[in-house]
């Protein structure tokens, strides 16, 4: 289950996604706003962020003006590795090395097409499981209990 979250600035973007994920059989929960009025991008990072971080929903892709506000958001909760990503190789990598297990769209930064292109790219990349990245993404687990590198 993919969880979906945006403000108001990511609602085009989102409707996209939604349109891919049906395409790739993928079942997903919408939960951001469906409202062009404005509204605060912490609100549906941390919202998404919360359902990931449960394993209610496996991974999720957020989406604001810049990406930053709501990936910032996200990745104030623990167990949640949010990448921002303007382009493809990033999004590949960010899943390949880092494990990310949220994906953040800047919807004044991309147009629709490359934010879709991006997020299926993300989507169907695995982890390098094993050997020099998962002791990475272990590190940065360590960090978030306070432990010292
Ligand atoms: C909203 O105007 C804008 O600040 C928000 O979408 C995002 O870009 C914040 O980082």
């Amino acid at each position: 289950m993919i969880v979906l979250a945006n403000d108001h600035s990511g609602l085009e973007i989102k409707k996209a996604i939604m349109a891919l994920l049906d395409e790739m059989k993928l079942p997903c929960k919408n939960i951001g706003t469906d409202s062009a009025e404005s509204t605060d991008y912490p609100l549906w990072g941390y919202r998404a962020a919360k359902l990931v971080a449960s394993g209610e929903c496996d991974r999720g892709i957020i989406i604001c003006g810049t990406g930053l506000g709501i990936s910032l958001s996200a990745n104030k909760v623990k167990g949640i590795r949010a990448a921002l990503c303007s382009d493809c190789y990033t999004a590949k990598l960010s899943r390949e090395h880092n494990d990310s297990n949220m994906l953040a769209l800047g919807a004044r930064v991309l147009g629709t097409g490359l934010a879709v292109l991006i997020a299926k790219t993300w989507l169907e990349t695995p982890f390098e499981l094993g050997g020099r990245h998962s002791k990475r993404v272990a590190m940065i687990g360590d960090i978030e209990k306070g432990m010292e590198l």
